[in-house]
């Protein structure tokens, strides 16, 4: 799939240099709005493309402009708990890395894990732990892509971190930090699991990102990982978790959310 899709794209995108890509998570596609000169291909018009199956993502590559930077950006994610085969959420990271991109900006909406991330709250991802039994790079290892054993120090690339977090202090905009727990899904958690995931050190939970991240840092990407807190997780309030909070939630901390990214993309080389 991977080298058919590649050809297409570049075929009826006009690529030039596209460094950095931005994955939309749910219900924040209003970045999209903030991209000129834009041209979208739809998943399912791209060879070998899977498609996404749920409410709140769109299912399209865009490719424009951010002021003069130039973004890939995918509208729509595929998740595991979708069906997708693990080494999908791979083979689209290495589309990206084919396509010449040299920095990942996954973003994702997620439930808190402590009372003192409010929904609403934009929270950058530190670090993860993978707790959906599950691995983009299960399989032999393409070795032009990366080693066998990637290590995950520094997973979430410190300088970028630190790059958001001047210009989040440059907009008044209120920036918390912290470790993102992914689950598969797509139940949303008991409270028992959200007690035993705080405890294990997590501040969010969802269910993306994760494998993304993953296939980037073992091709060399940069990644740059920011969740919107769009509820308090099981248990922490009376009120159970719903896709329809989560999706009004994202939508209102969504103008933050694009505003930081879209500085983070102007200002970096
Ligand atoms: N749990 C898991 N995933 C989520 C949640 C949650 O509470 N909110 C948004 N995505």
């Amino acid at each position: 799939m991977l080298q058919k899709a590649v050809e297409y794209i570049k075929r009826n995108l006009p690529l030039h240099n596209p460094e950095t890509a931005v994955v939309l998570g749910s219900g924040l596609g209003g970045f999209a709005a903030e991209m000129s000169d834009v041209r979208a291909l739809n998943y399912k018009d791209i060879p070998g493309f899977p498609q996404t199956t749920v409410s709140g993502h769109k299912g399209q590559l865009l490719h424009g402009y951010v002021q003069n930077k130039e973004v890939l950006c995918l509208n729509g994610r595929f998740h595991l708990y979708e069906g997708h085969k693990p080494s999908v959420i791979a083979d689209i990271i290495h589309i990206l890395k084919e396509l010449g991109v040299k920095r990942l900006i996954v973003t994702n909406a997620a439930g808190s894990l402590r009372k003192d991330f409010a929904p609403g709250t934009l929270m950058l991802i530190r670090d993860h732990i993978n707790f959906s039994g599950q691995n983009p790079l299960v399989g032999a290892n393409d070795e032009r892509y990366g080693v066998r054993f990637p290590a995950m120090n520094a997973a979430y690339t410190p300088e970028l971190r630190q790059k958001i977090k001047e210009i989040a202090a440059k907009q008044g905009v209120t920036l918390a930090e912290g470790t993102y727990m992914m689950v598969l899904g797509p139940n949303f958690e008991t409270p028992a699991e959200v007690r035993v995931f705080a405890m294990l050190g997590a501040d969010a939970v969802g269910m993306s990102t994760v494998p993304e991240v993953i296939a980037a840092v073992h091709c060399g990407l940069e990644v740059l990982g920011l969740s919107v807190i769009t509820n308090y997780a099981a248990g922490l309030v009376d009120i159970p978790p719903s896709h329809r909070e989560t999706l009004e939630n994202a939508e209102k901390a969504a103008a933050y959310l694009t505003g930081l990214v879209k500085s983070f993309i102007i200002e970096t080389e």
